[in-house]
């Protein structure tokens, strides 16, 4: 392809982007109640705030994932090497791989034959991994995908025909209501073999109070976190929501375990999104993101109605999270 080709081809992959970007929100706005996906909260300013959150002391869940990746390494890497053949370790939305680096550190000590696949939507991520983790994790074999998790997958399992280990921490299985997360998890066992594994990140039912704070702040970082997608929508979408007319609620119900966050209109107002109008009356929703938490039993109930079987549970000191690990049946 020439220049202008290749520069043709990534203008109309930007617009395709923003294309989808805008129907999502215009159709979440025009909706009856309203609502935003979460998944667009991580833009450069998002994954900022989203970093500045994982430091807030009130949000627990990032600190308990590396309680048991920095401490339980050794029961980890046991887990996950199984009979001790070769294996490939796939991590879905690695990011900065600040938590699976104990891992990939633990078995490389061990001459442990594996290679690491980040998998990440973000070309920037991968590409810093690529440069990164070689350098801090000597003689690391790795091979960063860069693009949706199961499309991904799939192109894993042309690389090689070894057994998979598939990494899906951070809580994300909890950006999606039951019934969405059990499809996922479904989805993810059509793209394995039997003996393949996964690991899970589940956080999981606790005081009621301890999880409304970890999404309510008092510095207000999760108030900026979600006020930033309206940021963004102004910027890439020709918006014009006015800030500081919207107010974050977040909820959390101990019975269903659902913990979810809105933003509040404070005014009647009329928003412009493009040529879109959208109206708000004072006190109306935007139901922006779920945070749903677990049981132990819940988790082990997934894995049976997605053709897994649980095989070992990692817990942080607390007993506030689990990494379940489950074997593909
Ligand atoms: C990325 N995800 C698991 C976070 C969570 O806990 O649901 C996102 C988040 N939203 C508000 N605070 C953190």
């Amino acid at each position: 392809m020439n220049q202008t080709a290749v520069q043709t081809k990534s203008m109309t992959a930007s617009k395709s982007k923003t294309d989808t970007f805008y129907t999502d929100v215009i159709e979440g706005l025009r909706a009856t109640p309203k609502r935003l996906q979460s998944k667009y909260f991580y833009d450069a300013a998002g994954d900022k705030i989203f970093q500045e959150l994982m430091d807030c002391p009130e949000y627990y869940p990032t600190d308990c994932e590396l309680d048991i990746f920095a401490n339980k390494t050794h029961e980890l890497a046991q887990a996950v090497i199984g009979d001790g053949d070769a294996f490939d370790l796939i991590e879905l939305g690695a990011g900065d791989a600040t938590k699976s680096s104990y891992l990939l550190r633990h078995l490389q000590q061990e001459n442990v034959d594996f290679t690491y696949l980040p998998i990440d939507i973000s070309t920037n991520t991968i590409n810093y991994l690529t440069v990164k983790l070689p350098l801090a994790i000597p003689g690391l074999k790795m091979k960063g995908l860069n693009g949706e998790y199961f499309e991904m997958l799939k192109k894993a399992a042309t690389i090689s025909k070894r057994r998979k280990v598939v990494l899906f921490m951070g809580s994300n299985i909890g950006n999606m209501p039951v019934a969405e997360a059990t499809t996922f998890c479904a989805e993810m066992r059509k793209h394995l073999s039997p003996g393949d594994m996964v690991l899970i990140g589940f956080d999981l039912k606790k005081n009621p109070k301890t999880i409304l704070s970890a999404y309510s702040d008092s510095q207000g970082i999760t108030k900026r976190f979600n006020l930033n997608l309206l940021t963004r929508i102004n910027r890439e979408l020709d918006a014009n929501f006015n800030i500081d007319q919207f107010d974050h609620y977040a909820m959390y119900d101990p019975e269903t375990g659902a913990c979810k966050s809105y933003l509040t209109s404070l005014q009647d107002q009329l928003v412009n999104i493009g040529k879109e109008t959208i109206r708000f009356i004072k006190d109306e929703y935007i139901y922006m993101e779920i945070s749903q938490k677990f049981t132990v039993m819940q988790t082990d109930q997934m894995a049976a109605n997605t053709g897994f079987k649980p095989a070992n549970r990692l817990f942080d000191s607390k007993k506030w999270f689990v990494d379940t690990i489950w074997v593909a049946e």
